[in-house]
């Protein structure tokens, strides 16, 4: 598929077949491309936990979503055969800028304009969204409410210092599939976001 094509057709799938896993092959591709994604100081301090059989996602939806029914989303989102959790580890990076063509031996926080860990490791995740597109399959990308994080961690062994950015479902998409209904806010467009040379007309 061309890239362009790739780019357009993404978006996120919110039902899936659950009779059709995901080939190893292409979830092996997910990860391959993952790992491409640039980092600062090329620290790669991000870590997939790769959810494949139903006692592993079983664990991973009961981890992160309230006990009971489940809605019409997580009843859909619960068929994706595949989810991988990007985790972003900045000790990686604290670490990595301690060093000597660094240099920022402080570890100091307030030295990072944004939270590099997070950016990289949501880059990766985008790239997995791309690649699952490119592969004829489906993916979504969705939050862990900031109130299960620790379940989450203590479900799978995570260490602290590791910290989901999210998660991705990953499968061939379901006949149920539903648009996000945010998307009727419509996209905003170039003209709208861009600031071309300055930010205001006066300049
Ligand atoms: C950081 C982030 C968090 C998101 N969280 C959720 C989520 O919790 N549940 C969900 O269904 N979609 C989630 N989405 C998907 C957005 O709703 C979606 O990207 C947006 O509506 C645009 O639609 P599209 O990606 O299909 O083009 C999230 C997307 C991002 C980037």
């Amino acid at each position: 598929m061309e890239f362009s094509e790739v780019v357009r057709r993404r978006r996120m799938v919110r039902d899936y077949d659950p009779d059709r896993p995901v080939p190893p092959e292409v979830r092996e591709r997910l990860l391959e491309h993952a790992i491409r994604a640039p980092s600062a100081g090329f620290s790669q301090g991000w870590a997939f936990l790769v959810l494949e059989t139903p006692a592993e996602r079983d664990r991973f939806w009961a981890a992160t979503t309230d006990a009971g029914a489940p809605d019409g989303w997580l009843t859909r989102m619960r068929r994706a055969p595949l989810l991988v959790v990007p985790l972003s580890h900045k000790d990686a990076y604290l670490d990595r800028y301690a060093a000597p063509d660094k240099g920022w031996t402080d570890r100091d926080e307030s030295r990072w304009p944004v939270p590099y860990w997070d950016v990289d490791t949501g880059m990766a995740a985008l790239l997995v969204l791309l690649t699952a597109v490119d592969e004829g399959l489906g993916a979504c990308f969705f939050g862990i409410p900031a109130d299960r994080r620790d379940a989450f961690r203590a479900a799978f062994g995570v260490p602290a210092a590791y910290s989901p950015v999210g998660c991705v479902s990953v499968g061939y998409p379901g006949p149920a599939d539903r648009r996000s209904p945010s998307l009727r806010r419509g996209r905003r467009g170039v003209a709208e976001v861009v600031h071309r040379g300055s930010w205001g007309a006066a300049g």
